[in-house]
């Protein structure tokens, strides 16, 4: 029997990694650990809450205090730590928020987990979920591999960044058994509609104007969640401490190819007009220090670990797209309230 801690479990990815370890490992007592913020929710999580080796537990990572009590009464074996303010754009808004969560709340987590594992690190791991974005940006040629040298460019990615060093100066300072792994971007369900494939999704739906800032020729290396947790529950236990996997999907797409994709595949399943839906493309204001291009050379995991991803990327943006649609009531439920307020203030410049 093991007691694993994850943290950020209510929120995109979270929610799917506590799915998998849930129903993957019944002798494993899986505590999820979530602020609830305007990007955690519980309603990611209605299948598996009644499971026995399941329990939610509400608290922020920033409060030391909390932490230290937490741990001390769980004794964790493993963290998987994903608890993160995690929208480049609210970054922008509010750079301090992403420090105090991403780089003091990790600081006290591996503090709380140094504490408890004093003695003993046999079996102990802190694993700690990151970003292809602390590299920085590529132009049209190159790769990540997992030493490419960190270049941030937005506070979200420095506070990623800033919290990476820190994991590794504690495995290297205090021994502390401890791993990361960079992942570009996912889409797949339960993802808040703040991002670009839910927030497009959910924007045709209500044939409202869809915002590509600058020339949409950005490019992201997509991957479906659900092959993101696959390889976190991988890495999570064969992965060996002190040591960087990249996961990535080899699935590069200009931002204007994606969104044209979505448009031909909504106004399928809408049974609108072809074309209907393009013409909701706008062009606004690029996003400020706006990376051009991400790109995740992940072949250190496939050969390493045997991960690779199990879904083609139009298969998989087709099941995104049915998901959302069908998920009406909880598309409604995290659209309503602050988040026209949220919107109208994001986008009122651009
Ligand atoms: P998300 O924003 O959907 O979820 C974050 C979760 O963390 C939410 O449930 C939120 O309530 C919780 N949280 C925030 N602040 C907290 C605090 N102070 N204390 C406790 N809980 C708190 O994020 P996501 O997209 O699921 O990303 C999860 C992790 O994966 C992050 O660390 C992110 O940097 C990383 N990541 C994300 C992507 C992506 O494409 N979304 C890609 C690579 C890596
Ligand atoms: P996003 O989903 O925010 O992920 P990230 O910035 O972490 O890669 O954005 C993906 C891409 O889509 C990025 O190049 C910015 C662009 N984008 C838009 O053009 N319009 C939007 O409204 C949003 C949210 C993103």
């Amino acid at each position: 029997m093991k007691t694993i801690l994850i943290t950020g479990g209510a929120g995109f990815i979270g929610s799917h990694v506590v799915r998998l370890m849930v129903n993957k490992y019944p002798d494993y007592q899986i505590i999820n650990l979530d602020k609830l913020t305007y990007a955690g929710n519980l309603a990611n999580l209605k299948d598996i809450e009644d499971k026995p080796n399941y329990q939610f537990v509400k608290g922020d990572i920033v409060d030391s205090n909390f932490i230290t009590k937490l741990f001390e009464e769980y004794q964790f074996d493993g963290v998987i730590h994903l608890a993160a303010e995690s929208h480049v754009d609210r970054s922008i808004s509010n750079p301090t928020e992403f420090v105090f969560t991403n780089v003091i709340g990790t600081v006290n987590l591996l503090n709380a987990a140094r504490h408890i594992w004093t003695d003993n690190t046999e079996g102990k791991l802190f694993y700690h979920i990151s970003t292809d974005e602390v590299y920085g940006s590529l132009g049209k040629e190159g790769i990540f591999t997992e030493t490419t040298a960190y270049d941030p460019h937005s506070p979200y990615s420095a506070s990623k960044a800033s919290s990476d060093h820190f994991v590794r100066a504690y495995h290297d300072t205090f021994g502390l058994p401890a791993l990361i792994s960079n992942c570009s971007n996912n889409y797949g369900a339960f993802q808040f509609p703040e991002k670009l494939i839910p927030l497009f999704i959910n924007n045709i739906k209500h044939n409202k104007p869809l915002p590509v800032y600058g020339k949409g020729e950005n490019i992201r290396d997509w991957l479906w969640v659900e092959d993101h947790a696959r390889a976190i529950d991988a890495i999570f236990h064969e992965g060996k401490a002190g040591e960087t996997y990249n996961i990535g999907g080899h699935n590069e797409w200009t931002n204007i190819d994606l969104i044209k994709l979505m448009c031909s595949i909504m106004d399928r399943k809408l049974k609108r007009e072809t074309g209907t839906s393009e013409k909701l493309i706008t062009f606004v204001k690029d996003r400020a220090g706006h990376d051009l291009r991400y790109a995740i050379d992940s072949s250190k995991l496939q050969h390493e670990l045997g991960w690779k991803p199990s879904l083609q990327f139009k298969e998989g943006l087709e099941k995104t797209i049915d998901w959302y649609l069908e998920n009406k009531e909880w598309l409604k439920g995290v659209t309503s309230g602050d988040y026209q307020k949220y919107y109208n203030e994001m986008y009122k410049d651009r």
